[in-house]
Protein backbone atom coordinates (compact mmCIF):
# COMPACT_ATOMS: atom_id res chain seq x y z
CA UNK A 1 0.00 0.00 0.00
CA UNK A 2 1.39 3.33 -1.34
CA UNK A 3 0.41 6.72 0.94
CA UNK A 4 0.32 9.25 -1.93
CA UNK A 5 0.23 13.23 -0.66
CA UNK A 6 -0.95 15.94 -3.00
CA UNK A 7 -1.33 19.62 -2.62
CA UNK A 8 -4.70 20.72 -4.16
CA UNK A 9 -5.36 23.66 -6.17
CA UNK A 10 -8.59 23.96 -7.39
CA UNK A 11 -8.78 26.05 -10.17
CA UNK A 12 -11.67 27.61 -11.70
CA UNK A 13 -11.42 25.51 -14.87
CA UNK A 14 -10.67 21.89 -12.95
CA UNK A 15 -13.56 22.79 -10.66
CA UNK A 16 -15.96 22.86 -13.99
CA UNK A 17 -15.85 19.07 -13.54
CA UNK A 18 -17.49 18.72 -10.03
CA UNK A 19 -21.05 17.51 -10.83
CA UNK A 20 -24.18 17.77 -8.51
CA UNK A 21 -24.20 15.64 -5.18
CA UNK A 22 -25.97 12.52 -5.10
CA UNK A 23 -29.80 12.90 -5.00
CA UNK A 24 -29.40 16.53 -6.51
CA UNK A 25 -30.58 17.33 -10.03
CA UNK A 26 -28.76 19.69 -12.58
CA UNK A 27 -29.79 22.16 -14.11
CA UNK A 28 -28.20 25.24 -16.12
CA UNK A 29 -24.75 25.72 -14.06
CA UNK A 30 -27.23 24.78 -10.97
CA UNK A 31 -27.28 21.54 -8.72
CA UNK A 32 -31.37 21.67 -7.04
CA UNK A 33 -32.76 19.39 -3.85
CA UNK A 34 -35.99 18.33 -3.38
CA UNK A 35 -36.50 17.56 0.06
CA UNK A 36 -38.12 14.76 1.52
CA UNK A 37 -37.63 16.17 5.25
CA UNK A 38 -40.10 18.91 6.55
CA UNK A 39 -38.98 21.97 7.43
CA UNK A 40 -39.63 25.41 8.97
CA UNK A 41 -38.37 27.85 6.14
CA UNK A 42 -35.67 29.24 9.21
CA UNK A 43 -34.42 25.97 9.42
CA UNK A 44 -34.72 24.43 5.95
CA UNK A 45 -32.89 27.45 4.92
CA UNK A 46 -30.08 26.12 7.76
CA UNK A 47 -30.39 22.75 5.85
CA UNK A 48 -29.59 24.76 2.45
CA UNK A 49 -26.44 26.71 4.03
CA UNK A 50 -25.35 23.11 5.19
CA UNK A 51 -24.94 21.96 1.75
CA UNK A 52 -23.19 24.72 0.77
CA UNK A 53 -26.30 26.64 -0.74
CA UNK A 54 -29.66 28.60 -0.20
CA UNK A 55 -33.46 28.09 -0.15
CA UNK A 56 -33.90 27.74 -3.83
CA UNK A 57 -34.22 31.51 -6.30
CA UNK A 58 -35.38 31.96 -9.59
CA UNK A 59 -33.20 34.11 -11.73
CA UNK A 60 -35.49 33.59 -15.43
CA UNK A 61 -38.66 32.12 -16.95
CA UNK A 62 -36.04 29.15 -18.38
CA UNK A 63 -35.65 28.32 -14.52
CA UNK A 64 -38.84 28.95 -12.78
CA UNK A 65 -40.01 26.09 -16.45
CA UNK A 66 -37.43 23.69 -15.19
CA UNK A 67 -38.45 23.93 -11.33
CA UNK A 68 -41.98 23.69 -12.30
CA UNK A 69 -41.56 20.52 -14.13
CA UNK A 70 -39.88 19.13 -11.15
CA UNK A 71 -42.84 20.16 -9.34
CA UNK A 72 -45.20 18.45 -11.88
CA UNK A 73 -43.41 15.17 -10.90
CA UNK A 74 -43.01 15.64 -7.30
CA UNK A 75 -46.92 17.03 -7.03
CA UNK A 76 -46.16 18.81 -3.73
CA UNK A 77 -45.18 22.43 -1.70
CA UNK A 78 -42.18 23.28 -0.97
CA UNK A 79 -39.90 25.99 1.11
CA UNK A 80 -38.23 28.83 -1.72
CA UNK A 81 -35.94 31.77 -0.39
CA UNK A 82 -38.47 34.39 -1.27
CA UNK A 83 -39.45 36.00 1.75
CA UNK A 84 -40.08 39.52 3.14
CA UNK A 85 -39.00 38.54 6.63
CA UNK A 86 -36.87 42.11 6.57
CA UNK A 87 -39.78 44.74 5.17
CA UNK A 88 -43.38 43.73 4.35
CA UNK A 89 -44.13 43.79 0.90
CA UNK A 90 -40.31 43.88 -0.24
CA UNK A 91 -39.83 40.56 -1.47
CA UNK A 92 -36.28 39.18 -1.32
CA UNK A 93 -34.51 35.82 -2.49
CA UNK A 94 -32.44 34.83 0.44
CA UNK A 95 -29.46 33.59 -1.69
CA UNK A 96 -29.61 37.58 -2.76
CA UNK A 97 -30.60 36.96 -6.54
CA UNK A 98 -31.76 40.22 -8.30
CA UNK A 99 -35.78 40.14 -7.99
CA UNK A 100 -37.49 40.59 -11.47
CA UNK A 101 -40.27 42.12 -10.78
CA UNK A 102 -41.84 41.28 -13.80
CA UNK A 103 -41.22 37.73 -13.93
CA UNK A 104 -42.34 37.49 -9.98
CA UNK A 105 -45.67 39.33 -10.99
CA UNK A 106 -46.17 36.16 -13.86
CA UNK A 107 -45.61 33.43 -10.59
CA UNK A 108 -47.88 34.56 -7.89
CA UNK A 109 -51.00 33.09 -7.68
CA UNK A 110 -54.45 34.93 -7.96
CA UNK A 111 -54.58 37.19 -5.19
CA UNK A 112 -51.23 36.64 -3.85
CA UNK A 113 -49.24 37.53 -1.67
CA UNK A 114 -51.99 38.28 1.04
CA UNK A 115 -50.30 38.55 4.06
CA UNK A 116 -52.78 36.08 5.49
CA UNK A 117 -53.38 37.44 9.22
CA UNK A 118 -50.62 39.88 8.98
CA UNK A 119 -48.05 36.35 9.42
CA UNK A 120 -46.95 35.24 6.13
CA UNK A 121 -43.33 36.37 5.22
CA UNK A 122 -42.20 33.12 3.24
CA UNK A 123 -43.14 31.53 0.01
CA UNK A 124 -44.20 28.29 -1.16
CA UNK A 125 -45.40 26.53 -4.36
CA UNK A 126 -48.68 25.53 -4.09
CA UNK A 127 -49.07 22.56 -6.78
CA UNK A 128 -51.30 22.72 -9.10
CA UNK A 129 -52.00 20.42 -12.13
CA UNK A 130 -50.78 22.06 -15.89
CA UNK A 131 -48.21 24.60 -13.39
CA UNK A 132 -47.39 25.84 -9.67
CA UNK A 133 -47.86 29.13 -8.73
CA UNK A 134 -46.21 30.53 -5.27
CA UNK A 135 -48.27 32.08 -2.21
CA UNK A 136 -46.93 33.47 0.99
CA UNK A 137 -47.05 31.34 3.69
CA UNK A 138 -46.32 31.19 7.55
CA UNK A 139 -42.42 30.79 8.27
CA UNK A 140 -43.44 28.31 11.01
CA UNK A 141 -44.78 25.96 8.90
CA UNK A 142 -43.03 23.00 8.76
CA UNK A 143 -42.94 21.50 4.92
CA UNK A 144 -40.16 20.32 2.26
CA UNK A 145 -38.12 22.69 0.75
CA UNK A 146 -36.04 23.42 -2.88
CA UNK A 147 -31.73 23.68 -2.54
CA UNK A 148 -29.75 25.29 -4.69
CA UNK A 149 -26.24 25.50 -5.30
CA UNK A 150 -23.92 26.06 -7.90
CA UNK A 151 -22.76 22.79 -10.06
CA UNK A 152 -18.72 23.30 -9.23
CA UNK A 153 -18.70 23.50 -6.14
CA UNK A 154 -16.32 21.13 -4.04
CA UNK A 155 -17.93 19.65 -0.91
CA UNK A 156 -16.56 21.32 2.50
CA UNK A 157 -17.13 18.34 4.39
CA UNK A 158 -16.93 14.89 3.90
CA UNK A 159 -21.01 14.67 3.86
CA UNK A 160 -20.82 10.88 2.75
CA UNK A 161 -19.36 9.91 5.49
CA UNK A 162 -21.24 11.58 8.02
CA UNK A 163 -19.86 14.95 8.31
CA UNK A 164 -21.74 18.20 8.63
CA UNK A 165 -21.32 21.94 7.08
CA UNK A 166 -21.89 24.24 9.26
CA UNK A 167 -20.51 28.03 10.24
CA UNK A 168 -17.30 26.86 8.41
CA UNK A 169 -16.11 23.84 9.72
CA UNK A 170 -16.90 20.31 9.30
CA UNK A 171 -18.74 18.20 12.72
CA UNK A 172 -19.55 14.76 12.65
CA UNK A 173 -21.42 12.59 15.94
CA UNK A 174 -19.72 9.02 16.98
CA UNK A 175 -21.89 7.11 18.52
CA UNK A 176 -19.60 4.31 20.05
CA UNK A 177 -18.88 5.53 23.77
CA UNK A 178 -14.91 6.18 24.63
CA UNK A 179 -13.14 8.11 27.34
CA UNK A 180 -13.13 11.60 27.30
CA UNK A 181 -9.28 11.66 26.00
CA UNK A 182 -10.31 8.04 23.88
CA UNK A 183 -12.73 10.24 22.30
CA UNK A 184 -10.24 12.98 22.23
CA UNK A 185 -7.54 11.08 20.33
CA UNK A 186 -10.32 9.61 17.52
CA UNK A 187 -11.38 13.09 16.38
CA UNK A 188 -7.20 14.26 16.66
CA UNK A 189 -6.82 10.59 14.53
CA UNK A 190 -9.28 12.15 12.35
CA UNK A 191 -7.64 15.87 11.86
CA UNK A 192 -10.40 17.06 13.60
CA UNK A 193 -10.20 17.66 18.29
CA UNK A 194 -13.65 17.36 20.03
CA UNK A 195 -15.93 20.18 19.75
CA UNK A 196 -15.77 23.79 20.87
CA UNK A 197 -18.65 25.52 21.64
CA UNK A 198 -19.11 29.06 20.13
CA UNK A 199 -22.42 30.47 19.02
CA UNK A 200 -25.82 29.65 19.20
CA UNK A 201 -25.85 27.27 15.81
CA UNK A 202 -23.62 25.09 17.14
CA UNK A 203 -26.04 23.97 20.48
CA UNK A 204 -29.09 23.72 17.85
CA UNK A 205 -26.64 21.65 15.66
CA UNK A 206 -25.72 19.26 19.21
CA UNK A 207 -29.54 18.66 20.32
CA UNK A 208 -30.76 18.27 16.36
CA UNK A 209 -27.32 15.73 16.26
CA UNK A 210 -28.31 13.99 19.44
CA UNK A 211 -31.79 13.92 18.41
CA UNK A 212 -31.40 11.67 15.19
CA UNK A 213 -28.42 9.71 17.37
CA UNK A 214 -30.65 8.09 19.65
CA UNK A 215 -30.39 10.53 22.38
CA UNK A 216 -27.01 9.41 23.98
CA UNK A 217 -24.99 11.91 26.33
CA UNK A 218 -22.11 13.71 24.41
CA UNK A 219 -18.34 14.87 25.08
CA UNK A 220 -18.01 18.26 24.67
CA UNK A 221 -14.07 19.58 24.13
CA UNK A 222 -14.81 21.42 27.67
CA UNK A 223 -13.07 19.95 30.70
CA UNK A 224 -10.65 21.82 33.60
CA UNK A 225 -7.70 20.00 33.30
CA UNK A 226 -4.56 21.74 33.50
CA UNK A 227 -3.30 20.78 30.04
CA UNK A 228 -5.39 23.26 28.79
CA UNK A 229 -4.85 26.26 31.40
CA UNK A 230 -8.00 25.65 33.31
CA UNK A 231 -7.90 25.34 36.84
CA UNK A 232 -10.20 23.57 38.97
CA UNK A 233 -13.46 23.87 38.25
CA UNK A 234 -12.72 27.46 35.89
CA UNK A 235 -13.30 24.98 32.77
CA UNK A 236 -11.91 25.80 29.42
CA UNK A 237 -11.91 24.07 25.66
CA UNK A 238 -9.29 21.99 24.17
CA UNK A 239 -8.31 24.80 21.80
CA UNK A 240 -7.51 26.74 25.42
CA UNK A 241 -10.76 29.39 25.03
CA UNK A 242 -12.19 30.22 27.71
CA UNK A 243 -15.69 29.26 28.81
CA UNK A 244 -17.75 31.86 27.70
CA UNK A 245 -20.55 33.10 29.66
CA UNK A 246 -22.97 33.76 27.50
CA UNK A 247 -23.58 30.01 27.45
CA UNK A 248 -23.73 29.62 31.02
CA UNK A 249 -27.34 28.81 30.31
CA UNK A 250 -26.64 26.05 29.38
CA UNK A 251 -25.59 24.13 32.59
CA UNK A 252 -27.96 21.64 33.90
CA UNK A 253 -29.38 22.39 37.54
CA UNK A 254 -26.67 22.42 40.41
CA UNK A 255 -23.55 22.16 37.64
CA UNK A 256 -20.96 22.31 37.27
CA UNK A 257 -20.47 20.23 39.39
CA UNK A 258 -16.76 19.03 40.91
CA UNK A 259 -16.94 15.16 40.39
CA UNK A 260 -13.13 14.97 40.50
CA UNK A 261 -10.64 17.01 41.39
CA UNK A 262 -9.37 18.69 38.26
CA UNK A 263 -10.38 16.13 36.28
CA UNK A 264 -13.74 17.14 35.06
CA UNK A 265 -15.15 16.91 31.35
CA UNK A 266 -18.33 18.12 30.30
CA UNK A 267 -20.73 16.31 28.44
CA UNK A 268 -24.28 17.03 27.01
CA UNK A 269 -27.13 15.36 28.64
CA UNK A 270 -29.21 13.34 25.66
CA UNK A 271 -31.83 11.92 27.56
CA UNK A 272 -33.73 15.22 28.49
CA UNK A 273 -33.53 18.52 27.98
CA UNK A 274 -29.72 18.74 26.34
CA UNK A 275 -28.27 20.65 29.54
CA UNK A 276 -24.87 20.47 30.24
CA UNK A 277 -22.79 18.27 32.96
CA UNK A 278 -19.62 17.56 34.16
CA UNK A 279 -18.15 13.90 34.61
CA UNK A 280 -15.10 12.11 35.64
CA UNK A 281 -13.66 12.48 32.43
CA UNK A 282 -12.32 8.29 32.49
CA UNK A 283 -16.51 7.23 31.66
CA UNK A 284 -17.29 6.38 28.57
CA UNK A 285 -19.58 8.46 26.19
CA UNK A 286 -20.50 9.14 22.62
CA UNK A 287 -19.01 12.32 21.41
CA UNK A 288 -19.21 15.14 18.18
CA UNK A 289 -15.48 15.75 16.49
CA UNK A 290 -15.19 19.04 14.63
CA UNK A 291 -12.47 19.76 11.95
CA UNK A 292 -11.53 22.99 9.55
CA UNK A 293 -13.68 22.27 6.27
CA UNK A 294 -11.16 21.07 3.41
CA UNK A 295 -11.28 21.48 -0.16
CA UNK A 296 -11.08 17.97 -1.40
CA UNK A 297 -12.43 15.94 -4.11
CA UNK A 298 -14.57 13.19 -3.47
CA UNK A 299 -12.78 10.03 -1.69
CA UNK A 300 -9.55 12.21 -0.67
CA UNK A 301 -9.20 13.19 2.58
CA UNK A 302 -8.71 17.17 3.69
CA UNK A 303 -6.19 18.08 6.57
CA UNK A 304 -4.48 21.20 7.78
CA UNK A 305 -7.13 23.06 6.80
CA UNK A 306 -7.42 26.42 8.61
CA UNK A 307 -10.95 28.71 8.49
CA UNK A 308 -10.28 30.81 6.20
CA UNK A 309 -7.02 30.15 5.23
CA UNK A 310 -8.15 27.86 2.00
CA UNK A 311 -8.08 24.14 1.30
CA UNK A 312 -5.00 22.59 3.10
CA UNK A 313 -3.78 19.46 1.58
CA UNK A 314 -5.91 16.06 0.34
CA UNK A 315 -4.27 13.06 0.93
CA UNK A 316 -5.81 9.38 -0.35
CA UNK A 317 -4.82 5.74 0.04
CA UNK A 318 -3.96 3.87 -2.52
C1 LIG B 1 -37.28 39.71 -16.24
O1 LIG B 1 -38.17 38.66 -16.61
C2 LIG B 1 -38.85 38.92 -17.82
C3 LIG B 1 -39.92 37.82 -17.96
O2 LIG B 1 -39.31 36.55 -17.96
C4 LIG B 1 -37.85 38.97 -18.95
O3 LIG B 1 -38.52 39.22 -20.18
C5 LIG B 1 -36.81 40.06 -18.67
O4 LIG B 1 -35.81 40.03 -19.64
C6 LIG B 1 -36.20 39.88 -17.29
N1 LIG B 1 -35.41 41.04 -16.95
C7 LIG B 1 -34.14 40.93 -16.53
C8 LIG B 1 -33.47 42.22 -16.18
O5 LIG B 1 -33.56 39.87 -16.45
C1 LIG C 1 -13.08 19.45 44.11
O1 LIG C 1 -13.18 18.23 44.81
C2 LIG C 1 -11.95 17.76 45.34
C3 LIG C 1 -12.19 16.40 45.93
O2 LIG C 1 -12.62 15.53 44.93
C4 LIG C 1 -11.42 18.75 46.33
O3 LIG C 1 -10.13 18.31 46.80
C5 LIG C 1 -11.27 20.12 45.69
O4 LIG C 1 -10.89 21.09 46.65
C6 LIG C 1 -12.57 20.54 45.03
N1 LIG C 1 -12.33 21.77 44.28
C7 LIG C 1 -13.21 22.76 44.21
C8 LIG C 1 -12.80 23.97 43.43
O5 LIG C 1 -14.32 22.71 44.72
Amino acid sequence: MKFLLAVLLISAASAQDFKCPKGWVGYGRYCYYFSDAVWNWNDANAVCRGRQGNLASVENADEWAFIDSQLNIKRREYWFGLNDKAKEGTFVWSDRTKVNQTLLNTLWSNGQPDDYKKSEDCVHNWYRTGGSKLNDGNCNAKMPYICKRKNNLVEFCDIEDGWHFLNNMCYKLFLDPKTWDGARQDCQDQDGDLMVVQNTNEIKFISDSISCGLHDNIWLGLSDRKEFQAQPMTFKWVNKAGFNNAFRGQWDTNQPSNVSLGNNCVFVLGTSNYKWRTDACGVERSYICERPRGSCPKGWRSWNAQPGTGPGLCSIVS
